[in-house]
């Protein structure tokens, strides 16, 4: 096996690695080898957005939702807990990189350089030219900023917004700069400030990216058309001076021998659970086998399957880009798609890591549970699929044979009668972990359920479906009395946790009460909207359009 070192494009020029440990964060390459120490540190598990940079990807590559920038795909990712070799043959766009366009902006206008002009408070002043970019100018003039530390942070995601509107001509309303902003967090500003930058860096001199060296760094460090190596290998001394070798294959057939041949490595996609095993529970993960460089796990479409048509999820394709298909398909789905986690780690996890991972409180299984999804599974050359549901044997236990590895997850889509709902509860709206997690799909013939899938998440060791409130609603017609009869039969489903997130008796009775809201949003009289089912709607959550 020929390994090589880390080739990545930073700062305008491209950087080669290969003196640094594969589980070394880019994080701190950046502030402790490359000293880019602009870019901070805040919780390091990918909850505070301080860490926040850009990566630059050719488009055929990316595993991103969202649509290019003048030929580049941009994504938001936390530094703390992606590894250094991931950015192989990546661009990697931090705050000094921002700094520089400006200051080149402003020696290519020969203007003089910037004064911070005194301004009156909450009222922007006149632009000038600037060495700031106009994402950092903006927050400046809206006092975006006060002790600062979080600042690098939305300012990378406050870019990322303005070079995807820009190459669009569109500008954010001020509930979609929330919903980018929801990854970061600051302990000062009370954020109102840092939306009217989010707003006010469109008014300023624009100074969109020069993407055309990105583009052609990135093209000379692709592997050559026709030759190409399947798999970058790169290896580096752990502290024990033992060798780990990182290994990225860049097709899945290389990916599924690679995965066979080696089913004690660990299997990495994009490291937003097993990057805090790294940096908060300190586990040494010896060789790594990463899923992220192969383009064909990261297709969606729609195919025809066995039974018909399916929405076919790639399990390398990113949150985002999974749960824009879905909610695109359900939109009663996108609450819980925009409250997953943040941008930043929708850009880089994926469906498949959420699902093999097989926390009991993820997201994304009782949804395609209630979906009756299935999951596609690949050793060597074999392919099998199995009912989601049945993949989960115990707590963290799964039906992954060694060597084995999540292809994809289909979701059938020939059944068009079905009403489908999910719903999050925890402790904080944005980015939290759920306490429950509850996906429902229900078709009615007339008044009678003629089918019905409750799944929930955080009510056992493992998201599963609600066998007696199913069976108790079945045949039955959709009605008060029986959903009561259902909500009791729920308590001999189900025997939950006490634990930090919620007690079980709390869990027990949120658990009803969703079954409630699913009925009252989908009986045939007087269904009432998620908006008046839901407590938020008489929160502020919904910011206020300025
Ligand atoms: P990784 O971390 O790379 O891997 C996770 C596990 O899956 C590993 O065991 C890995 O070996 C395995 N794996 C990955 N891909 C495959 C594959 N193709 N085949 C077999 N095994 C595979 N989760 C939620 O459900 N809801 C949330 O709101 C949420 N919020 C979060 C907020 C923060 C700040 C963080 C850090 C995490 C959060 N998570 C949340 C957890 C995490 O983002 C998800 O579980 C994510 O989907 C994991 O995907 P990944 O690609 O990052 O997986
Ligand atoms: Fe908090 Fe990375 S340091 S998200
Ligand atoms: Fe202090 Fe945001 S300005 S944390």
């Amino acid at each position: 096996m020929k390994t090589r070192p880390i080739r990545f494009f930073h700062h305008g020029a491209v950087v080669e690695v290969s003196n640094a440990h594969p589980t070394r964060s880019v994080l701190d390459w950046l502030r402790e080898d490359a000293r880019c120490t602009g870019t901070k540190e805040g919780c390091n598990e990918g909850d505070c957005g301080a860490c926040t940079v850009v990566i630059g990807e050719l488009p055929e590559h990316s595993m991103s939702a969202g649509s290019a920038v003048r030929g580049l795909s941009l994504r938001t990712v936390n530094a703390c807990i992606q590894f250094l070799p991931t950015l192989d043959g990546k661009a990697l766009f931090t705050v000094e990189d921002l700094k520089a366009m400006g200051e080149s902006a402003q020696s290519a206008q020969s203007a003089p350089p910037a004064t911070l002009q005194p301004v009156e408070y909450d009222k922007p002043h006149a632009v000038k030219a600037s060495a700031l970019h106009p994402v950092q100018q903006a927050m400046v003039e809206c006092h975006g900023s006060q002790c600062g530390f979080c600042t690098p942070g939305f300012v990378m995601s406050l870019w990322s917004t303005y070079e995807h509107h820009k190459a669009c001509g569109t500008r954010p309303t001020r509930q979609q700069l929330a919903d980018d902003l929801s990854g970061n967090l600051c302990r000062c500003t009370g954020y109102r400030p840092i939306l009217d930058a989010g707003q006010h860096m469109f008014d300023l001199p624009a100074l969109p990216l020069d993407t055309v060296p990105v583009i052609a760094a990135l093209k000379a460090l692709q592997p050559e058309s026709g030759n190409p190596p399947e798999t970058f290998s790169y290896a580096g001394l752990n502290p024990d001076k033992r060798i780990d070798t990182f290994h990225a294959p860049r097709t899945l057939a290389a990916l599924a021998e690679l995965r066979e041949h080696n089913p004690k490595a660990q299997l990495l996609a994009g490291s937003t659970d097993v990057g805090l095993w790294v940096n908060k529970l300190f586990r040494d993960l010896g060789d790594i086998i990463f899923v992220g460089d192969v383009d064909e796990l990261k297709h969606i479409d729609e195919r025809t399957g066995a039974h018909g048509a399916e929405l076919y999820i790639g399990a390398g394709a990113s949150l985002e880009a999974a749960w824009s298909a879905l909610a695109s398909r359900f939109p009663a789905l996108t609450d819980v798609w925009l409250r997953f986690a943040s941008p930043p780690i929708r850009n880089a996890g994926t469906m498949g890591g959420n699902v093999a991972n097989g926390s009991p409180i993820g997201d994304a299984p009782p949804v395609l549970m209630s979906l009756d999804a299935q999951i596609e599974l690949r050793r060597g050359a074999r392919v099998r699929r199995m009912l989601l549901e049945d993949f989960y044997l115990d707590y963290m236990k799964n039906q992954l044979e060694p060597g084995e590895f999540v292809q994809a997850l289909a979701i059938p889509l020939t059944v068009t009668s079905r009403q489908v709902r999910a719903y999050k509860i925890s402790k904080r709206f944005d980015c939290d972990i759920s306490a429950l997690c509850a996906g429902f799909s229900i078709e009615l013939d007339g008044d009678v359920v003629k089918a019905i899938r409750l799944a929930y998440g955080g009510m056992a060791a493992t998201v599963r479906r609600a066998a007696g409130a199913e069976a108790a609603l079945l045949g039955q017609p959709w009605s008060q009395e029986v959903v009561n009869a259902a909500k009791t039969a729920l308590t001999n489903d189900f025997q939950p946790l006490t634990d930090m997130r919620a007690s079980a008796a709390y869990r027990f009775q949120v658990a009803q009460n969703l079954l409630q809201r699913f009925w009252l949003e989908t009986r045939r009289q007087n269904p009432l909207t998620a908006q008046s089912t839901s407590v938020f709607s008489v929160m502020p959550h919904q910011v206020a359009p300025q």
